[in-house]
C-alpha cells in the first residue's frame, strides 16, 4: 500500500471542514484544517474569489503543500443570481429570515448552490466545481448544518432541506461535496503529490 495522501483545507468553518473530511475519507485521503484568516476579494465569479484567495495564502501565509480553499455561493433565480459570491455578506447581513422575506410572494423558487474547490501542491493551481440545484423554502426547516441550510431543499432529494439532512445525507447531493468528488478523483489518479 502507497503511503496515505494528506492535504489541508485553508478553511475557518468547522461544518465545511467536516463534509469535507467524509467526502475525501472514501478515497483514503487525509485532510487536515488549516483555519487561517483568508484574503476575500468582492468578485462576481467564484473562481475569481478562490483563486485570488488562494494565490493570496500562497504568498502570504508560508502554506504547507498541498491545500485548497473552497468558496460557495447561493444563485437564487428569481432574484438574477443574488446573492451568489456575495452570500457570507448577505447572510452575515440579513441571514435566513431576511432571504424569506425577499422571497415574499415570489413562486419561482429556484435557486442554485456552486461550490468552487481551488487546489495547490505548491506550482500549479486547479479548480474543480460542483453545482446542486433546488429551492428556497417558504420556512427554515432543520437544524443541522449552517448558513442557508435551513432555507434549501435540493431537487435531487425527498423534500427536506439541507438542514433537516445529516452530513452523509446532505453529501450525496451537495455543491461541495460534488466539488469535492472532482478533486478527490484527481488526487488518487495523480502522481504529483
Ligand atoms: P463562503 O464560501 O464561506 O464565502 O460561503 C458563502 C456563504 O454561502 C456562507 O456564509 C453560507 O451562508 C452560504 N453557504 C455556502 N455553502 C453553503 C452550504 O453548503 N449550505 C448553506 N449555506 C452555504
Amino acid at each position: 500500500m502507497g503511503k496515505v495522501k494528506r492535504v489541508l483545507f485553508a478553511t475557518g468553518n468547522k461544518h465545511k471542514f467536516h463534509e469535507a473530511e467524509i467526502v475525501l475519507s472514501k478515497y483514503g485521503l487525509s485532510v487536515e484544517q488549516w483555519a487561517v484568516k483568508r484574503l476575500e476579494v468582492q468578485s462576481e465569479s467564484l473562481e475569481e474569489i478562490a483563486k485570488t484567495s488562494l494565490a493570496w495564502l500562497m504568498l502570504e501565509k508560508y502554506p504547507e503543500y498541498p491545500f485548497f480553499v473552497e468558496d460557495a455561493g447561493l444563485f437564487v433565480n428569481a432574484l438574477n443570481g443574488f446573492p451568489g459570491p456575495y452570500s457570507s455578506y448577505v447572510f452575515n447581513k440579513i441571514g435566513n429570515e431576511g432571504l424569506l422575506k425577499l422571497m415574499d410572494g415570489v413562486e419561482n423558487r429556484r435557486a442554485e448552490f456552486i461550490s468552487v474547490v481551488a487546489f495547490t501542491e505548491g506550482k500549479e493551481i486547479l479548480v474543480f466545481e460542483g453545482r446542486t440545484s433546488g429551492f428556497i423554502s417558504y420556512m427554515a426547516r432543520g437544524e443541522r448544518g449552517f448558513g442557508f441550510d435551513p432555507v434549501f431543499i435540493p431537487e435531487e432529494g425527498d423534500g427536506r432541506s439541507f438542514a433537516e439532512l445529516d452530513v452523509e445525507e446532505k453529501n450525496r447531493m451537495s455543491h461541495r461535496a460534488k466539488a469535492l468528488r472532482k478533486l478527490a478523483e484527481w488526487l488518487t489518479s495523480s502522481k504529483i503529490i
